[in-house]
């Protein structure tokens, strides 16, 4: 059994890792997160107790676990101090006792966030100001926290008892054989170096970005497990080979606030049943318009609807390579319910040319087509499963099915947003 675990996205992020961290968390002691800033968005729910993060990993709402801040972060002072006051209003005590952010990790400074607002536009980014935080970072003109700290404001007074050299501390939790889950944000896919550059994030997100965002060396991780949904999504620009419609027909639609005010509850299902007739007569946009509605796929940080497709089984075994994963955790495996026909992308053809690898070169990629396996639905509500056996023969095929394609084994799948809607298929693989 591991000590030790990387929890990386497999495809282009809102994969449910948080989740999936949620569920692990219960056996560790350490959670750390590794990238990215408040373009992240993870929501848990406990019950019926929704939280939304964008910052502090999720550990923070179980008793007596460290969170970790790493250095590879880049961190808007405002943002985690608001994510700090709003555990606290709903009683939560916050101290360095169970979380510490790295004094290397960067500050996102206002004029970074104006700078994304105007620049960002063409790729589609979260306009958090990631990308000028981390050019500043790598032209060593940026700001840190063990500095920032140092300052007389309100922000800074708050964070500064959290500032710690987190690496060390992160040693010392490896050193006593404790339990540490190290959490990317993102997804493999919009990795700066292996995803679909440009339209990427700006930090590392795979698996080995947990060594030099955290301060940790490579011998110290023993498993890596990565999360992917049981379809895909992606928010923002960029190539997207088994996009159900077009990007432009997903940014056209409204928000899900808006849907729900001006159709209230039982309009939303009158619609979704109009959808499920147009998705069985194999009307592709629809198809994407259900798997947004059936799996909320509107963004956390930003509320833009989600571009959705088939699940991609070319990019799961490139994220199977980039991150050398031992396992996957596949996700939100309900929202396939009510299709009768579901798809597997299992290669691409581009201009005439078939092929089973997937390529990050985005030239090639705007000319791909998918080639798809169907396999029979289920049509049943799995939401309430509780081991495989207990899953519709059509349901467990589809995941054999794509273990057997990824060539990795899934060691978790998730049937609904609660904590105690998963299904855990591999023990050897977790905590
Ligand atoms: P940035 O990270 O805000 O610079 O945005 C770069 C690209 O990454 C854009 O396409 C964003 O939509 C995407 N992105 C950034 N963070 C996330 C995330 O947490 N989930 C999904 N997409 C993200
Ligand atoms: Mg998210």
């Amino acid at each position: 059994m591991p000590k030790t675990i990387v929890i990386v996205g497999a495809q282009f992020g809102d994969e449910g890792k948080g989740k999936i961290v949620d569920f692990l968390t219960e056996k560790a002691d350490l959670i750390a997160r590794y990238n990215g800033g408040n373009n992240a968005g993870h929501t848990v729910v406990v019950k019926n107790d929704v939280f939304k993060f964008h910052l502090i990993p999720s550990g923070i709402i179980h008793e007596g676990k460290l969170n970790v801040m790493g250095n590879g972060m880049v961190i808007d002072p405002k943002v985690v101090v608001s994510e700090i006051e709003s555990l606290e209003k709903r009683g939560y005590d916050i101290s360095e006792k169970n979380l510490i952010i790295s004094q290397n990790a960067h500050i996102i400074k206002e004029k970074h966030v104006e700078e994304d607002e105007l620049t960002g536009s063409k790729i589609g980014t979260t306009g958090r100001g990631i990308g000028p935080c981390y050019t500043d970072k790598a032209a060593r003109k940026g700001l840190r926290m063990i500095d920032y700290i140092k300052e007389d404001n309100k922000y800074a007074k708050k964070i500064r008892p959290l500032v710690k050299d987190t690496s060390l501390i992160v040693s010392q939790y490896l050193e006593d054989e404790k339990n540490i889950l190290f959490e990317g944000a993102q997804g493999t896919l919009l990795d700066i170096d292996h995803g679909t550059y440009p339209y990427v994030t700006s930090s590392n997100v795979v698996a080995g970005g947990a060594c030099t965002g955290l301060g940790i060396g490579p011998t110290k991780i023993d498993a890596v497990i990565a999360v992917a949904k049981a379809y895909i999504t992606r928010v923002g620009s960029g190539p997207l080979v088994t996009e159900l419609g077009t990007e432009e027909e997903t940014n056209k639609e409204d928000s899900i606030n808006k849907l729900k005010r001006e159709l209230g509850d039982q309009g939303l299902s009158f619609l979704k049943r109009k959808i499920i007739n147009k998705v069985n007569e194999d009307d592709e946009y629809s198809q994407g318009r259900l798997l947004r509605l059936n799996g909320m796929e509107y963004g956390t940080t930003t509320g833009r609807p989600r571009r959705t497709g088939w699940f991609d089984a070319l990019i799961a075994r490139y994220s199977a390579r980039i991150n050398g994963l031992d396992a996957v955790a596949m996700t939100k495996l309900d929202v396939l319910s009510d299709f009768k026909k579901i798809k597997i992308c299992t290669a691409y053809e581009c201009k005439g040319k078939k092929s089973s690898e997937f390529t990050n070169n985005v030239e090639i990629l705007k000319d791909c087509r998918p080639v798809y396996e169907t396999l029979d639905g289920w049509c049943k509500d799995i939401s309430k499963a509780k081991d495989f056996k207990e899953l519709p023969e059509n349901a467990q095929e589809y995941i054999r099915r794509i273990e057997e394609l990824v060539k990795v084994p899934i060691c978790i799948v998730s049937v609904g947003p609660g904590r105690e809607q998963t299904i855990v298929l591999k023990k050897q693989f977790l905590f």
